[in-house]
């Protein structure tokens, strides 16, 4: 079984070719950070129109690299939401077309259910685990049951967590994108230096909140000498993701222990989503798994963040279920799992 994967739903242009064998048998992925960084953020608009200009280009290439023609396709399947609806639109209208034009089935992947495969692409895991999922745009815990089959444990009930590590890097003029640029600085940074919150930290469910914490990085920005010196800059960095990290590894174990209860079958923490990137995450995450007796698996961190072979994988997954998706199916900017 081979498949066309297309991922257009934030600042990516991404296309990839996956077989049922688990093989990634070739792969583009376009980042747009250069293009968004004078914004200081994802500018929708430049998203879409960048989307339009190169993904027939990364597409070409792809099957080129592969060595494969369109009419050996068993399906394409492209991204049709939640996202930025410009960007979701073009890949999915892309999609839309090379599957009718080379009479294949179309699949409409939710971008949350291909993060949420992932792990089943890189490491062939079985059902069910628990999913922490972190990124720019999201920050959720599931239990994974089967395809189309997610629990939603928790939530955030503001920012998403890599959200939070962008506005707190410009507010402290570290630049963009800001999880890179807060881990590096907190490096060389004392976590203790300032005493910040721990959001929902105790609480019994399994949410999180990042918006008080980024006002009392705000509040403490402002009563600091501007521009910040380095060592203040570097102080702040580490307070923040100490802060982060913990009150994450608190949501969290909370949703293992649950997760253990609920699905005694399940052996696995995956974390995917561009924050799992964060070296502090991944190694107190590590002890969370392992005192709640899971074990945890980080994919690749190719495939973590943003890219077309999760949404190729989602959609041999479901196509192996005998699912496809109608050529009207409309693109959703919102849509949870
Ligand atoms: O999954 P992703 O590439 O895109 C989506 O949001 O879907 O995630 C991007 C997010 C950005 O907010 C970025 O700042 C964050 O992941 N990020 C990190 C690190 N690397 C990327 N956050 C913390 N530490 C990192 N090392
Ligand atoms: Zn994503």
């Amino acid at each position: 079984m081979l498949v066309l994967g297309i991922e257009t739903s934030c600042d990516e242009t991404a296309a990839a070719l996956v077989d049922d064998g688990r093989n990634v048998l070739a792969q583009r992925v376009l980042s747009q950070i250069e293009e968004h960084k004078p914004f200081g953020g994802v500018v929708p608009e430049v998203a879409a129109r960048s989307h339009l200009l190169h993904l027939d280009r990364l597409i070409a290439e792809t099957m080129a690299e592969a060595g494969r023609r369109f009419a050996e396709l068993d399906a394409v399947a492209a991204t049709a939401g939640p996202g930025l609806i410009g960007g979701v639109i073009v890949g999915a209208t892309t999609g839309k077309a090379l599957a009718l034009a080379a009479g294949k089935p179309f699949l409409a992947v939710n971008h949350l259910e291909g993060h949420a495969l992932t792990a089943r692409l890189t490491d062939g895991i079985d059902f069910p685990y628990l999913l922490l999922l972190v990124s720019g745009g999201h920050c959720q815990l599931l239990a994974v049951e089967g395809v189309g089959r997610y629990r939603r444990l928790g939530t955030t009930i503001d920012d998403a967590a890599g959200e939070a590590f962008d506005k707190v890097a410009k507010m402290a003029g570290l630049g963009y994108p800001g999880g890179p640029a807060i881990q590096q600085a907190a490096l060389s940074g004392d976590p203790a230096r300032f005493a910040l919150p721990r959001p929902m930290k105790g609480r019994p469910d399994c949410d999180f909140s990042f918006s008080g914490l980024k006002n009392a990085v705000r509040l403490l920005i402002e009563s600091l000498p501007r521009p910040l010196s380095p060592t203040d800059a570097a102080d702040v960095a580490a307070g923040f993701q100490a802060a982060l990290v913990d009150s994450i590894a608190d949501r969290v174990t909370r949703a293992a222990r649950r997760f253990r209860a609920e699905w005694p079958d399940g052996r696995h923490l995956v974390v995917s989503g561009g924050v799992a990137a964060n070296a502090a995450l991944r190694q107190t995450l590590a002890e969370v798994a392992t005192r709640a007796g899971l074990a945890l698996l980080a994919p690749p961190l190719a495939l973590c963040t943003d890219n077309a072979a999760m949404i190729a994988w989602a959609g041999i997954e479901k196509l192996r279920l005998g699912h496809s998706d109608p050529l009207d199916f409309a693109p959703r900017p919102r849509w949870p799992l």
